[in-house]
């Protein structure tokens, strides 16, 4: 049977994280609150609501409503600005070589994002026709781990969850595809990313015969 192979975007196909370090910084730092490198890997995977909450509580700050909305959107419009300068550069090594091989061997390929700003960036890089289903964090009511959003995939694409395999960089995106009973790839640290049932450092690593074996499996 024909496997489905569901894509990450931040940290999997473009390293956002940089920029949304840039962003949250900024804004963290505008309301008084420190914002450091080891926080914002605690970010990875995690929605920008959830990650505007964690911001407030690490700096013991509480705010209405209408301030955390307005918040929101200043850091987004930030981000914005970063990823307005993004281009085909920034895809990480071999993921249009995965791609491209997936879709050679006729797969199924999906985007399965937390990020609502996953199609402009997807564009921006121009692969965006490279996905069959795209389901973003625009789709979603549950962020990862809850596996909502990689099964709304599968659900799309007609597949069973046992034929579909995830690429993931965070933890709660790995407990996710886990939690939804596909293969879950970590593509980062062994270490951070050990509840994965394969972990590579980058696609770089990852052979034709490995993706042969998923797809043959
Ligand atoms: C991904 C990133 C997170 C980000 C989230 C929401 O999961 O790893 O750092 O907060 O997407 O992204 P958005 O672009 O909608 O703010
Ligand atoms: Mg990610």
């Amino acid at each position: 049977t024909k496997k489905a192979f569901i894509f990450d975007l931040d940290g999997v196909i473009v390293d956002t994280a940089k920029y949304h370090f840039l962003a949250w910084k900024k804004l963290a730092n505008s309301i008084g609150v420190d914002f450091t490198h080891t926080q914002n890997e605690q970010l990875k995977g995690v929605s920008r609501v959830k990650s505007l909450e964690k911001i407030l509580a690490w700096g013991d700050k509480s705010i209405s409503d209408a301030e955390f909305t307005r918040l929101m959107a200043l850091k987004n419009d930030d981000y914005l600005t970063y990823i307005d300068t993004m281009d085909v550069q920034e895809i990480l090594p071999d993921v249009t070589k995965t791609l491209d091989f997936l879709s050679n061997a006729k797969q199924h390929i999906a985007l399965g994002s937390a990020s609502k700003n996953a199609r402009m960036i997807l564009e921006k890089v121009h692969i965006l026709e490279k996905f069959h289903v795209i389901v973003d964090g625009n789709d979603v009511t549950k962020a990862k781990p809850d596996p909502e959003v990689f099964l709304i995939a599968a659900q799309q694409l007609h597949v069973a969850p046992k034929d579909c395999i995830v690429f993931e960089d965070a933890v709660a995106g790995i407990q996710a595809a886990n939690a939804a009973g596909m293969t879950s790839i970590g593509i980062g640290d062994k270490n951070t990313l050990n509840e994965a049932d394969f972990v590579f450092t980058d696609f770089t690593e990852i052979s034709a015969e490995f993706l042969n074996g998923l797809i043959n499996r």
